[in-house]
């Protein structure tokens, strides 16, 4: 079964087989009835290189639907289904006047794999609107309940791709926002910058998301007409000792402060002084606008966008002595 069309980078790779659920229900049946098969869960496909094919059963998670499962005068809990796109989620909100994650506009994927990697964008993660996710083992077919304190969020980091790695499907999430009051958040960045452009002094939730829209267009390929994963890798969060030995020769460096020890370098920025920044080899690519984004020309193989991908560390390492490491889902 062909995978090109179910993952952002658009790698021809192929699925041994594959079956796409709709509802809850009809995903313990699959389970139930392969038991032993291996399997691979799939989810929008936008944070995963696929470098083989996949000798497995590929479960789409295709539940759909949202639901507002309480509110009062101030906040409004809803739940949305994990095969719910994110994008479209987040416009839905904004169109209801709920605030919190309007920041996160256009970011590819579901619904579901959002707190997989705590996704976040121009200031807000998911972790803080997020209040809990349902799901389902993998093994027994059970539902269970992960409140925000289980899920032990970090950046970019949750206990899914540690202790509970490969062994839960997320079927819904259930979010916390904002019905009035709304928390606008323009600190990050260029977004301040981008509402001065259109004279915009008191942004609503909507202004918010066109200011990011707006920025991610400028900088960030749109999947579809270029393949890619967002962020390859992760910002690298080093000692400061690390960081002042390489800030001595490159004064110029950018960090920004995470603990008393610790900073986050932007990776892009390393990537590009490393020279790599719109470098292409044969369909494979580091992005011209944005160099933390890996690309596909049209015909590149995971394995190609992997060695690319491997290069660009080695060379930060070798400028910097400061390690990266991916972001995306290496398969
Ligand atoms: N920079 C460069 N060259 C580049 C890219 C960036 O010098 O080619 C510099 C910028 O000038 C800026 C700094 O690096 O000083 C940070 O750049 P930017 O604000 O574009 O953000 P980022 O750190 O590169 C992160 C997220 C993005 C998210 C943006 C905005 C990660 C791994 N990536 O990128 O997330 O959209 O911040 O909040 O944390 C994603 O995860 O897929 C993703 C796109």
């Amino acid at each position: 079964f062909p995978l090109k069309e179910f993952n952002t980078f658009g790698i021809a790779a192929f699925a041994e087989s594959f079956v796409s659920v709709s509802s809850e229900n009809e995903l313990r049946d699959v389970l139930s009835e392969h038991k032993s098969a291996k399997k691979f869960i799939l989810g929008g496909g936008s944070n995963m290189l696929l470098t083989q094919d996949i000798e497995a059963l590929v479960i789409h998670i295709n539940l759909k639907g949202k639901r507002i499962i309480h509110e009062d005068e101030n906040y409004v809990l809803i739940e949305a289904m994990a095969g719910e796109n994110w994008h479209e989620f987040v416009l839905w909100t904004i169109d209801q006047d709920f605030g919190g994650i309007e920041n996160m506009s256009l970011i590819p994927g579901n619904v579901g794999t959002t707190p997989i990697q705590n996704i976040g964008a121009y200031g807000a993660e998911i972790k803080d609107t997020f209040v809990s996710c349902e799901a389902m083992e993998i093994t027994s077919g059970n539902s269970r309940k992960f409140t925000k304190e289980e899920c032990d969020f970090g950046y970019r980091e949750s206990i899914f791709k540690h202790r509970e790695k490969d062994k839960y499907i997320i079927i819904s999430v259930v979010f916390k926002l904002t019905k009035h009051n709304h928390k606008i958040n323009t600190g990050y960045g260029d977004i301040q910058k981008e509402l001065e452009k259109t004279g915009i002094s008191e942004p609503t939730l909507k202004d918010v998301s066109n200011a990011v829209i707006a920025i991610r267009k400028s900088k960030l390929p749109d999947p579809k007409e270029l393949g890619n994963s967002g962020s390859f890798f992760k910002n690298p969060i080093v000692p400061i000792s690390t960081y002042q030995k390489a800030v001595a020769d490159y004064p110029e460096m950018p960090h920004y402060k995470v603990s008393e020890t610790e900073v986050k370098v932007p990776a892009g920025w390393l990537i590009e002084q490393a020279g790599y920044k719109g470098k292409r080899i044969g369909d494979a690519g580091v992005h011209k606008n944005q160099a933390l984004v890996l690309v596909n020309y049209g015909n590149a193989t995971g394995q190609e966008i992997l060695a690319l991908s491997r290069e660009v560390q080695q060379a930060v390492f070798d400028k910097f002595g400061i390690g990266i490491e991916a972001e995306v889902n290496v398969i």
